[in-house]
């Protein structure tokens, strides 16, 4: 266990997945989630090639934390850069920008986040010193960070009066506390929903191949004393059959103009399962989640991963040498199957283009 982490960090209900140590010459810190739940152990970046790495290995992982970590990782990519002009700081700003959202392709929060940081910097191109974008741009990341912290809590408020006392409901990968600045978006309506008094009942996919859910998940709602169920991800047929769900919630990596929403490989399965049960589905995502560029999940790109993920699990074959893998990480939820959205404005029903413009339309 890393010296830095307060002895009792594992009774503690929130811990940041995400900090930033000192100013403009500072670094960032985060928790590596490859090592949970056996292990909390802090990793600290002190360079944009370390940030990328993590993003690409799922030490961040989550779309809103990657969006975070991206920020701050333009900040450590300009740390030390000496420029000689305004021309060539911002030739590398680019190099920078490019390295980090080429890391994961599916998360729209990744490159919304990364043109945030170029708009900033391009507004104070001539008339600020390099020095001062520094700060400014290091001042944008915070601000990212700190304002995904408050949606998520807006989010849990919203979400939390559509989930009755008793309820059983289910999610599926982690988006929780640990793929966002803090608190969550799916786990945000659980966890509001417990601080209002309701018991839930959490059933928690494990999410083949990575185990997200059992790993992180359960990780979390155990944290925090939510009565929650590990499954495997070929129960969820079963256990909405025997009525022990009434609500399914999960977070996105990526919704489309008309709400086709990008999750987790085995959100879309699950969608139709409820669908099928006549349980309503819902996902939880801030607005910086949604991609009004594109008209519908066809164009989201999905992130193909390495087929050892599948063969050979956390360091132990599980298939034959040599057998043909397919590994997409993520896939697409039509809006058709999808009760509500609800972001940090509220709650989007139906779920609509029309609907998705009115609340998303005006964003940062
Ligand atoms: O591959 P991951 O672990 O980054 O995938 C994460 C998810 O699919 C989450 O559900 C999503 O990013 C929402 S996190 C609030």
């Amino acid at each position: 266990m890393d010296r830095n982490m307060p002895t009792n960090a594992l009774e503690h209900s929130t811990i940041p997945t995400l900090k930033w140590v000192d100013e403009a010459d500072g670094h960032l810190v985060l928790v590596d989630q490859t090592l949970l739940p056996g292990e909390l152990r802090w990793l600290e970046c002190r360079d944009v090639a370390t940030v990328r790495e993590a993003i690409c290995v799922l030490r961040v992982r989550g779309a809103p934390a990657i969006g975070i970590a991206a920020a701050y990782g333009v900040c450590l990519g300009l740390q030390g850069y000496h420029a000689h002009d305004d021309e060539q700081f911002f030739s590398r700003l680019e190099q920078v920008i490019e390295d980090l959202g080429s890391s994961r392709p599916t998360a729209v929060n990744l490159s919304w986040a990364l043109a945030r940081m170029r708009r900033r910097a391009l507004e104070l191109r001539g008339g600020s010193s390099l020095r001062e974008i520094r700060e400014a741009l290091l001042a944008e990341a915070r601000a990212i960070h700190e304002e995904d912290r408050r949606m998520c809590r807006q989010i849990g408020a919203h979400g939390a009066a559509l989930l009755a006392d008793g309820q059983g409901v289910l999610t599926h990968c982690n988006a929780g506390g640990l793929a966002t600045a803090d608190y969550g978006t799916a786990l945000a309506l659980f966890f509001a929903a417990q601080e209002a008094g309701k018991r839930l009942h959490v059933y928690v996919d494990e999410t083949r191949p990575l185990l997200q859910g059992a790993r992180l998940t359960a990780w979390e709602l155990c944290q925090r004393g939510i009565d929650a169920t590990l499954i495997c991800d070929s129960m969820a047929a079963q256990v909405m059959r025997e009525g022990r769900v009434q609500a399914v919630v999960t977070g996105a990596d990526r919704i489309a103009a008309n709400g086709d929403t990008a999750n987790k490989i085995g959100t879309y399965g699950v969608a139709v399962l409820a669908a099928a049960h006549d349980i309503p589905f819902y996902v939880a995502a801030p607005t910086s989640t949604f991609d009004l560029s594109i008209p519908d999940g066809d164009h989201i790109p999905i992130e193909q991963r390495d087929p050892r993920e599948v063969t050979h699990g956390f360091g132990r074959a599980t298939a034959p040498e040599g057998i043909k893998v397919y590994n997409p990480a993520f896939d697409v939820t039509p809006a058709r199957l999808i009760k509500a959205i609800i972001c940090e404005h509220g709650v989007i029903e139906p779920v609509t283009a029309e609907r998705i413009a009115r609340e998303v339309g005006g964003r940062k």
